[in-house]
């Protein structure tokens, strides 16, 4: 059993984790944003520190305390997460639990956009760059255990194992949004490894699911 210098299986490990949503101005006055209290993001980066890790926890606008002892990084665009993620390495784990806005606006207006007779404006869109497929493509950086999120309202497994081979990460944890997640103390997960594994975790408070990933991180690098 291979602890860390304090004794706690996580210590000497640094780790990475996005929590929360992205959000993408229109104008000085309003934006686009996804839907996710962070809760969850922010419960994994409290669970990796209790067991020793040093962690970024790079997160979105939400309205939560920084757990103890984790180094808090504030974003809003998916553009300065991906920036604060870069910076943030190298680190040995990465858990991308952001609810990342799939797409920006081009040409973000410089002054607030007025109602006019001619009816609304139209938006136009550009894709973000995907952050989890970035930090999972190989290179001197990449952290050895890379971890991403997959929420669905429909056909979990495929989809959660379609989004692990097409980002490159290791694991995915499966997350049915379909009922009660967001902004919800409880969530039900399944998680999904690279080599084949399934593991389902009962629902459960979010602090739990982040107690129980971190474990499985911890077993992970003990092996
Ligand atoms: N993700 C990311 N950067 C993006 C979009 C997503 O890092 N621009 C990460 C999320 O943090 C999550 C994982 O990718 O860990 C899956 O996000 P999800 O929205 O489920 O996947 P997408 O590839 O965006 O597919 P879709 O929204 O079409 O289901
Ligand atoms: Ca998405």
């Amino acid at each position: 059993l291979l602890a860390g210098p304090d004794g706690r299986p996580l210590a000497g490990r640094t780790a990475v984790v996005t929590a929360g949503p992205t959000f993408e101005p229109i104008d000085p006055v309003r934006g686009l944003t996804n839907r996710s209290s962070g809760k969850q993001g922010y419960a994994i980066a409290e669970a990796l520190a209790e067991l020793g890790a040093r962690v970024t926890l790079v997160s979105g606008p939400v309205a939560l305390a920084a757990p103890v002892g984790v180094e808090r990084v504030w974003v809003e665009t998916a553009k300065e997460m991906q920036a604060a993620v870069q910076a943030a390495l190298p680190a040995d784990i990465a858990v991308m639990s952001a609810a990342v806005a799939d797409w920006r606006v081009d040409g973000v207006a410089s002054g607030k956009i007025k109602k006019a007779p001619g009816g609304p404006p139209s938006v136009a869109l550009i894709e973000n760059p995907d952050i989890l497929a970035g930090v999972s493509a190989p290179g001197k950086l990449r952290p050895k255990l890379v971890i991403g999120f997959a929420a669905e309202t429909t056909d979990l497994e495929a989809n959660a194992r379609a989004k692990l081979s097409r980002k490159g990460c290791d694991w995915i944890v499966g997350n049915d949004v379909s009922d009660d997640v967001f902004g919800s103390e409880g969530n039900a997960v399944t998680l999904f490894t690279r080599g084949g594994d399934v593991e389902s975790w009962p629902r459960q408070p979010k602090s739990g699911v982040a107690r129980k990933l971190a474990m499985r991180i911890a077993d992970h690098f003990k092996a």
